[in-house]
């Protein structure tokens, strides 16, 4: 079982393969935003790696990172699968907005249909 360090809050034994932003919510109980419902289009999922980036990520990832200018600051939780050990920082949570509500519960597979490529950095 890889393990999920969250920054100031703990670390955390969590089912290999399952998705970063479902294991941030659910496991680590911190109330991370996905406001699009995780599918790459609002970044409010965001979070800074402390250890254990992964090597690869979604065309998807890359693109909406690139746009927003946080390409090498940010990975999207939404975008990544939980198959090692893991230390992050989630960057937007709801108690840390005006947000009402995390936004449309994620689906346990990477949506949209994951393209993997190289971290380009
Ligand atoms: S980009 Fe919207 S939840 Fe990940």
């Amino acid at each position: 079982m890889p393990e999920l360090e969250v920054d100031g809050v703990g670390t955390f034994d969590v089912e290999e393969g399952k998705r970063l932003v479902l294991a941030i919510e659910e496991d680590a109980k911190v109330d991370i935003m996905h406001a699009c419902g995780s599918y790459a289009k609002c970044t409010t999922c965001r979070v800074e790696f402390l250890e254990g980036e992964p090597e690869d990520m979604t065309e998807a990832e890359m693109i909406i990172l690139d746009m927003r200018d946080l390409l090498e600051k940010a990975r999207l939780s939404c975008q990544i699968y939980l198959d090692h050990d893991m230390k992050v920082r989630p960057l937007m949570t709801v108690s840390g907005t005006d947000a009402n509500d995390p936004g449309a519960k994620p689906m346990e597979e990477i949506t949209p249909e994951p393209e993997w490529i190289e971290r380009p950095y």
